[in-house]
């Protein structure tokens, strides 16, 4: 899907106490993985609890133009009949991945170290994302890449016809970067070795070993020391996608700024790589319990209760959390604005080159809001008004990026006055059902 259609402007307004339970969709991060694994095992891999946001649907597509079978039998359950490590075929049509930053990623890098081309675009986000991290370590595989100025998309991939393995210590903190270097290094002879300074989120390292790939994983004093062996035979899996924690984030948050809530969201997967928010919102005295903690499919899951906290304080979050709650400073930013006192978010540049830059999107949506936002290049504050203080009755820019739309429609439900936000349709990259949800709980949102 390369744009988006009409803008949706939708309004938030004060909402009820919100009650009841939010069953969030799928991950994100681990269905994007999911379909490309299935497509790289050899086999039937069966995948429950699916998002089937456009984002994942959209790389859904992208495996079945490079040759795997993907099969939706529906209510989230799929199939993926892979072609295994270095069987991809050469698509005859330009790869479509959408908003999805992800998604292009991982699948350059598994493309990348085989003998095809392909050509990839997205909407006006994603084609203004920089992909230079990503190229420049899939060039030493002996891939080539030619894009637009800056190393934009539309972009195309000359797959390395004879790759050698590569050592690459990755210079910023993202996951993509490291997934798309270990999944360019399964058609890669011998040892692929990437090193993270700051550990990232893990499930590419933990569902290539479940997919029954060599890798082993170190902490030295270089970093999160990473080491793949290539050309493996993936055996294809079943996997049970867990709830999105990122997703979680929106009803919990929700809920903790609107008088009166008590809201359940059971099933979170709480990845240490991914829970940083809840950890956080714990610190600014939230009322956020953990409820049931248990196992399942190797990850930590927990329910998560979080009720109205009238009485929480701005923090300095640390920034060595910044890497396991990235998605998530956002929303985090708009239950600063009902906390007491100064929130300061620091050591977090990378948000400058999300779908949006993330702190330049908040800060005008808040400020238009009546909070007051500082901002520098790696760093911003919120200064809090207390749980009844936020004027709002601002039109937010949500430039085409869903946790930008969905974070101020959170704003509204909280504020004296109504939020709206200027196109609400990205919403569904991530959280299709995220207007359902939300409003079964108690929000009240309207649209134009
Ligand atoms: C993701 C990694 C993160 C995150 C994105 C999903 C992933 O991006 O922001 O939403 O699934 O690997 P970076 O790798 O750019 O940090």
């Amino acid at each position: 899907m390369s744009g988006h259609g009409t803008p949706t402007p939708m309004t938030s307004h004060r909402a009820e106490p919100l009650k009841g339970v939010a069953e969030v969709p799928g991950d994100k991060s681990i269905s994007h993985r999911s379909l490309i694994l299935g497509a790289m095992a050899i086999g039937e891999t069966r995948i429950s609890g699916l998002l089937e946001g456009d984002d994942v649907l959209d790389t859904a597509k992208a495996m079945q133009a490079f040759g795997a079978e993907v099969v939706n039998h529906g209510g989230g359950n799929w199939s993926v009949f892979g072609v295994g490590v270095g069987g991809f075929a050469e698509p005859d049509q330009v790869i479509d991945c959408g908003n999805s930053g992800t998604g292009v990623r991982l699948i350059m890098g598994t493309m990348a170290t085989s003998p095809i081309t392909a050509t990839f675009t997205g909407d006006a986000s994603l084609n203004g994302r920089p992909m230079a991290r990503i190229t420049d370590p899939l060039a030493l595989f002996g891939t080539k890449a030619v894009g637009r100025k800056g190393g934009r998309l539309p972009m195309t991939i000359v797959g390395a016809a004879e790759p050698t393995p590569v050592r690459y210590v990755v210079p910023v903190p993202s996951a993509q970067v490291k997934s798309a270097v270990l999944l360019a290094g399964l058609n890669a002879p011998g040892k692929t070795v990437v090193i993270e300074k700051e550990a990232t989120r893990d499930h590419s390292e933990r569902m290539l070993a479940g997919f029954g790939a060599e890798i082993t994983v170190e902490d030295t004093e270089e970093g999160r020391v990473i080491t793949l062996t290539g050309r493996p035979e993936l055996k294809p899996q079943e996997i049970a996608v867990p709830r999105d924690p990122s997703s979680a984030a929106f009803p919990v948050c929700a809920a903790l700024i609107t008088p009166g809530s008590d809201v359940l969201v059971p099933g979170i997967g709480l990845n240490p790589t991914r829970a940083g928010l809840f950890y956080t919102l714990q610190d600014m005295g939230a009322d956020l319990t953990f409820e049931n903690p248990r196992e399942e499919g190797g990850e930590p899951v927990a329910d998560l209760r979080a009720k109205y906290s009238p009485d929480m304080q701005g923090i300095e979050v640390p920034p060595a959390r910044a890497a396991s709650m990235i998605d998530e400073y956002p929303v985090l930013s708009v239950v600063a604005a009902f906390a007491s006192g100064t929130t300061m978010m620091a050591g977090v540049k990378e948000l400058r080159v999300k779908e949006s830059d993330r702190i330049d999107a908040m800060a005008r949506g808040l400020r238009a809001n009546g909070v007051t936002v500082d901002e520098g290049e790696d760093w911003w504050s919120v200064d809090g008004l207390g749980p009844d203080g936020v004027p709002g009755g601002g039109t937010c820019e949500s430039f085409l990026d869903h946790r930008i739309a969905m974070s101020f429609m959170v704003l509204g439900m909280g504020a004296q006055n109504p939020v709206t936000v200027d196109d609400g349709s990205p919403i569904t990259t991530s959280f299709p059902i995220f207007e359902p949800l939300m409003t079964d709980l108690g929000a009240k949102f309207t649209r134009a």
